[in-house]
This record gives structure tokens, C-alpha cells and sequence, in this order.
């Protein structure tokens, strides 16, 4: 953990940008508008307000690629270059692992003898790697990506699996072996093997390609749905190139296994696909958490152009800009890098990417140019699309487009836009009184958890930040000495609060709170302070989160100084003082508990000989707490 770089770990997963001294992106937790995920690679921290997650390094792992604790840090130490020794799990182990890690190792235990059969399996050799050579792969490309072949024989691999201790369960959950008539058989038989890898590179599933084309069988064969692999939220290559996305600031979209990887070979990495199927929003998602900008680079055909148009209504309801490529008929990205330089392609790409209207247009143009009624429904069905845009300065830029283009007057398309945007708002049952569509709500921190105002949970809570965020830092005092001389002196803030509280005897309530003081306590009577990553790490989940919320809780002005108008430009400056009148604040809270508890007593008194004592005990109490208020707004208005 100490040779991570949180931001370089989860910048592997969301694209961070810097934001003062922290990183800032949006929550891959969530789907939201405002970015509001955050990452402190001082404090080694990430936490994430939309969702309210937040932890070390270790915890994001496991909370984002569902990690176990041992997982997560052996994906730590490979990224690192740390060793750690471990054995291979023998058999009995491997039924212990759950379920979803027992799908990943059997997965990735396919994927190893996969690649062997290619590459040391005469049979292999002879057809697979022969092929892939043909189609211009090279050596390093087909490493990379880990290509296989899966042997001609029926049950080639589910034999060999079985004996090494592979559960015929789980050969059937993920879909490798198939049983038919209690016999069980091979999905990937006498074909090329892609594996299809999550964010962290570990393989959810496979696609197989028939090496000879073959009219009664389907082209490619893929892994069925499972724990693991759930086709509508998987990209084909993200793995590989999120790096690049984030680097070029636009993701390129294909439809299959080979565009992706032999683009890639072509040096152009910010490339996924979408496997074949229709592109879904949660695959949009995916890309939106490393650039708003997509790009399809489909075929010129029918089919291509087909799967393009319903692509873009989907990203640009996500608020992304989309572009749209389309290769000359015939050939799709696959065949055109390989048949051009690197930069040819690169060219060809940014001088045929359209916009969604100049692409919608241009290919619609050509039938409804004399057809006024099909040309009224191509201005409709592009406005249409225009709708769909969420922020509503890009929809009036839009709307500007369209009407250059077609030669439409602007309000006419404007009008018509409004109309759509009121017709969706009906019919999501909302009645708009705007003529445009509501921008999305600006996120709202969720609510924190309802304060007691019996209880003292918010001072407590308060200290705590405070000893969490500058337990170590220094504040100085001025004393008068036995011999009425001023002295100054100098406390760590730790030191500070735990002597105060101890002299005035007071006792944090809440457990975690409580806790966390008492280990400041044990840790200064041994002359050190813990630092905030003690916390952050502990073995106590519960003292974990709190410290990182303590850690990632902007520092809210008292109400106080806000009513006298002084301005605190950063709390670090003004140390003494808030530690001073949160100190205080608590005592205030804490007397004024004891003041209610008299009261009940008092209420409840019949000896007269208590009340009077009782009544004492209030007029003091009352003293005290007049004290404690005059000496906290003396503090706060000098
Ligand atoms: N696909 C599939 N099942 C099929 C055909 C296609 O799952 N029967 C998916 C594959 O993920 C494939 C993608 O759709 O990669 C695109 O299909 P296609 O263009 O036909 O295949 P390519 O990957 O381009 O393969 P090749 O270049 O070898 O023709
Ligand atoms: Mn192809």
C-alpha cells in the first residue's frame, strides 16, 4: 500500500483531473452529472459524494472491481512490481473460492491452455496461428491480446480442466463446457479464440471465430451470460485502451474483436467495440468515465449504418458528443488499417468524421431531396435526435447546424424542438411550465445523517476531524508563569485536545468517536501521534470510513463566524481558534446535557433536602454554561 499511488490506481478507472490539491472525476459509483468523485493522493484517500463510498486505495478495489482483500492487493503488487510469494491454490482450496472468483481463475486457466494450444499444439500451430499470421497478425499483437485456439476434439478442454481440479460446475457456468445427455463437450471447438478481459484485465469470457467459413455454422461462437460476463456492460478492448482514451480525450467505437485489435497493431489504441450487438447506455457509461467524446467507426453498409444510427440517439442522451466514420463500402476497420499506414488511417478518420446532423443529412439528403413529405420527416427525425441532447447551450448549437444545413429557419426548428421537449417531459409525467426542458438537477450532497440535537455527535465529531486532519500540526500559546511572566508555548493540536478534555473529565459518547480518541491517548502516553493513514487502514471497518469522511468533509464555516462576517480564508490558519471553540462547543453541549438531566431531577424531586441541592447544582451548572458561551464568542470575534 505504501508503494501505490492512489490517484495512478483509480486514474486506471476514472479519468481524474486535477482540482487544487485533490483529483476530481466523475463517480464510477454512479450515474452522475457533477463530478463529485474525489481522490486526495496526500491523504491517500478517494471518497465519492454521490454515492457517500469512500476509503484507501485497498478499499476502492474491492469496492469497484469486487475484490477480495487478497485480491486486491495482489492486483496492487502486479502493478507495482512487488513480489509476493504465494502458492497456486491446490484443488481443495479452489472449491473454497467463491463463486465469482472461481469463474475468473477457471477463466484465466482456459485462457493459459488456449494460448498454449496455439502456440505448442501442432494442430494449433498448423491451423489457428497460420490463420491469424495470414490476417497480418503479429506475434506480439496476439500476445497481447492473448489469443487462442481451442483443440478440434469434443472434449479436449473440459478433460484436461477436470483434471486439474476444475469443478464441472463451473465449466458449465461460465459456459466453457456444455452437457448434453450427461456427456460434456467443448463450446470452443476448432476455433480462434478472443478473450474478452474487464477493466483490471482479468477474462470474464471468450469469443471463438470458425477459421473456415462455413455456412451451417455460426461465424462466432461467444460465452454465455453468467456471474461474470453480462454482454450489454462489457466492451471488447477497454481494457487495452483506456489509457489511450483518456490520453486522446475520444474513444473510437467498432463493431468487432478484429478492428479493435488491429487497430491497435496499427498504433491507434483508444479503440473498443462493441462486440456485435447494439450498443447499450451501460456501455456508454463505461466510455463516459474516461471522455465525453465517441467516435463510430462503422461499415459503409447498410447494417453499419443502421447500427450507427441507433448508437447516437444513446450517447447523445448521455450528454457525449458523437461522431460518426463511415468506411468506404466493403471494407470495415479491420481491413482498412491493414491494407494502409498508420497514418492513412489516422487521416482518413479525422477527415470523414461527421457530426450526427451532417451524417443523418447527408445520407438522408440523397432520397428525400424532391420528396417535401420525406424530407419534412428528416428534419423531424433529426430534431428528434437534437431532443435528446440534455445541456441546452449544445442543443441551441445544434439546432443552428440543422438549419444551415437544410436551409430551414432557425425558429421553425426551435419551435419544433420545444415541442418534442414538452411532449417527452408529459410523458415522463411532469407538466413543464418552461418552454425548454429543465437542465438536470445540480446535485445535492446527500443529507447527512439526522443530528440528535440531544446528543453531542456533532462536536464529538468535530474534535475528531480535527485530530484526524492536524493532530500533528503545531499551535502557540501565551501563558502567564508563576512569576507573572508571558511565555509562549508550543502544543501539538493531538496534545491539546487530549489534555483538555482530560481536565475537565469529559468522555466522548459515541463509540467510534470514543474509540478513535482512546487510540490517540494509548498513542501519545508512547510519545507519537498516528497519522491520518492509521485510521484510514484500520482493521475496524467502521473508524476506516469514518476517517475518511472526516478526512474528505470540506471545513464548513461555524455559523458564528459567519454571522460576525470574519473571514477564515483556510482553517490551517486559524488552528488555535477552531480548536479552541470546538473544544468549547463540546463542553457547551455536554453542560447543557447536564443541565437538562438536573432538570428531570428536579422535576422528579420530593425531599426537599435534594431540590435545594438540586437547585444549587443548576445554578452552577447555568455559571458554567455562561462561562463556556462568553469565552467561545470572545474567541470567535477577537
Ligand atoms: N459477432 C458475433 N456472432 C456472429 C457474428 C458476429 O458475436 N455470428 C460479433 C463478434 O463480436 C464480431 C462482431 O460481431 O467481432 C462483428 O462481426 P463481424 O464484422 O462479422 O466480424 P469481425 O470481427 O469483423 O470478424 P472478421 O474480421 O474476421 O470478419
Ligand atoms: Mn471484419
Amino acid at each position: 500500500m505504501e508503494a501505490s499511488r492512489i490517484e495512478e490506481v483509480i486514474g486506471e478507472f476514472v479519468n481524474l483531473k486535477r482540482s487544487g490539491k485533490n483529483m476530481k472525476g466523475f463517480s464510477p459509483f454512479t450515474n452522475e452529472t457533477n463530478a463529485s468523485f474525489f481522490v486526495s493522493p496526500s491523504k491517500n484517500i478517494f471518497k465519492c459524494f454521490s454515492s457517500g463510498k469512500g476509503g484507501n486505495v485497498v478499499s476502492f478495489l474491492m469496492e469497484h472491481e469486487h475484490f477480495s482483500y487478497p485480491e486486491a492487493l495482489r492486483y496492487l503488487a502486479r502493478k507495482y512490481n512487488i513480489e509476493i510469494e504465494e502458492k497456486e491454490p491446490s484443488p481443495e482450496e479452489l472449491m473454497q473460492l467463491n463463486e465469482r472468483e472461481a469463474l475468473f481463475h477457471l477463466n484465466a486457466f482456459a485462457q493459459k491452455s488456449y494460448t498454449d494450444n496455439l502456440f505448442d499444439h501442432e494442430e494449433g500451430k498448423a491451423i489457428c496461428l497460420s490463420y491469424l499470421k495470414e490476417r497480418g497478425y503479429r506475434d506480439e499483437t496476439i500476445r497481447k491480446f492473448q489469443l487462442g485456439y481451442g483443440l478440434k476434439t469434443w472434449d479436449a478442454f473440459s478433460r484436461h480442466a477436470e483434471n486439474n481440479g476444475y469443478k464441472k460446475e463451473y465449466l458449465l457456468k461460465t459456459g466453457l463446457s456444455i452437457e448434453k445427455e450427461d456427456r460434456i463437450y467443448d463450446r470452443f471447438r476448432n476455433r480462434a479464440i478472443f478473450p474478452v478481459h474487464n477493466l483490471s484485465g482479468r477474462i470474464l469470457g471468450f469469443g471463438g471465430r470458425i477459421l473456415v467459413s462455413d455456412e451451417n455454422k455460426p461465424k462466432y461462437v461467444n460465452s454465455p451470460e453468467s456471474e461474470v460476463y453480462n454482454k450489454s456492460q462489457i466492451l471488447y478492448g477497454l481494457y487495452f485502451a483506456k489509457n489511450a482514451i483518456i490520453r486522446e480525450d475520444n474513444c473510437y467505437l467498432v463493431e468487432g474483436y478484429t478492428d479493435v485489435i488491429t487497430l491497435h497493431q496499427a498504433g491507434i489504441e483508444n479503440v473498443v467495440a462493441s462486440s456485435g450487438t447494439s450498443l447499450t447506455t451501460e456501455q456508454i457509461k463505461l466510455i463516459k468515465r474516461y471522455t465525453a467524446n465517441i467516435s463510430i467507426l462503422y461499415d459503409g453498409d447498410t447494417a453499419g449504418i443502421k447500427a450507427a444510427f441507433r448508437g447516437i440517439d444513446l450517447i447523445l442522451e448521455e450528454g457525449m458528443n458523437v461522431k460518426i466514420v463511415l468506411f468506404p463500402e466493403g471494407e470495415d476497420p479491420d481491413s482498412f488499417a491493414m491494407n494502409h499506414r498508420s497514418n492513412e488511417v489516422i487521416s482518413f478518420i479525422e477527415g470523414n468524421a461527421n457530426d450526427f446532423i451532417k451524417f443523418k443529412t447527408q445520407l438522408l439528403k440523397k432520397e428525400a431531396a424532391n420528396d417535401p413529405v420525406k424530407k419534412a420527416g428528416l428534419i423531424r427525425e433529426i430534431v428528434e435526435s437534437i431532443s435528446l441532447i440534455p445541456d441546452a447551450i449544445y442543443r441551441t448549437v445544434y439546432i443552428k447546424e440543422c438549419s444551415s444545413i437544410l436551409d430551414i429557419p432557425e425558429q421553425t426548428l426551435m419551435n419544433e424542438l420545444n415541442k418534442m421537449l414538452r411532449k417527452r417531459f408529459q410523458q415522463k409525467g411532469r407538466v413543464s411550465p418552461l418552454k425548454d426542458i429543465p437542465e438536470p438537477p445540480v446535485y445535492a450532497p446527500p443529507p447527512q445523517h439526522e443530528l440528535d440535537p440531544q446528543t453531542a455527535e456533532h462536536q464529538e465529531r468535530n474534535i475528531i476531524r480535527l485530530l484526524l486532519n492536524y493532530g500533528s500540526d503545531d499551535i502557540a500559546f501565551e501563558e502567564i508563569d508563576e512569576t507573572q511572566k508571558r511565555v509562549s508555548m508550543v502544543v501539538k493540536v493531538a496534545q491539546f485536545i487530549i489534555n483538555d478534555l482530560k481536565e475537565d473529565e469529559i468522555q466522548l459518547q459515541d463509540p467510534v468517536y470514543h474509540t478513535i480518541l482512546n487510540e490517540y491517548i494509548l498513542a501519545l502516553e508512547k510519545e507519537f501521534i498516528p497519522d491520518e493513514q492509521y485510521f484510514v487502514s484500520h482493521e475496524n471497518a467502521d473508524i476506516a470510513r469514518i476517517a475518511v469522511d472526516l478526512l474528505s468533509t470540506p471545513y464548513e464555516l461555524s455559523k458564528n463566524w459567519v454571522k460576525n462576517k470574519i473571514i477564515v480564508p483556510t482553517e490551517k490558519q486559524h488552528l488555535k481558534i477552531s480548536v479552541e471553540s470546538s473544544l468549547l462547543a463540546l463542553k457547551a453541549k455536554e453542560v447543557e446535557r447536564q443541565i437538562t438531566t438536573n432538570q428531570h431531577r428536579i422535576k422528579g424531586s420530593t425531599e426537599e433536602q435534594d431540590l435545594l441541592i438540586l437547585l444549587e447544582e443548576q445554578k452552577r451548572l447555568k455559571n458554567v454554561s455562561r462561562e463556556i458561551n462568553a469565552r467561545l464568542s470572545r474567541i470567535i470575534t477577537k
